[in-house]
């Protein structure tokens, strides 16, 4: 019995990870973000910012995106905090 439990629980695990294949922060930059951004972070349309200059902090960064700010969208509910994260490194990278 608890082994069924067990196994019912990893199928389930199994099951979403497979609906939901984990987005590199390339690809979610680029799916979600370069229509105001840009693919480089340049583009400033409704006054983005353009983030290669960008000369916030980790944290800052964290969460402007988890929150948004003035015409950036918020994204807390539609990325996961994992995705938050990698999209921010990869913003970070722009820079360079
Ligand atoms: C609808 C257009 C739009 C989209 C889509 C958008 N942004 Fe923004 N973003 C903005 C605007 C506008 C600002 C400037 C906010 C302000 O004026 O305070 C901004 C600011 C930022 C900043 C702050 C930069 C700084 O130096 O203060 C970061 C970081 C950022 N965006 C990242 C992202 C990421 C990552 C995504 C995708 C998950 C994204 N944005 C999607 C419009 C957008």
């Amino acid at each position: 019995m608890k082994r069924q439990i067990i196994l019912g629980a990893l199928l389930m695990v199994a099951c979403a990870t497979a609906q939901k294949p984990e987005k590199t922060g390339k690809e979610i930059f680029e799916n979600r973000c370069a229509k105001c951004h840009g693919k480089d972070g340049t583009k400033g349309l409704w006054g983005a910012i353009n983030l290669k200059g960008s000369q916030i902090t980790d944290s800052e960064r964290l969460l402007t995106i988890s929150n948004g700010r003035r015409l950036m969208p918020s994204w807390r509910k539609r990325l996961t905090e994992n995705e938050i994260r990698r999209v921010a490194e990869y913003v970070k990278k722009l820079k360079s």
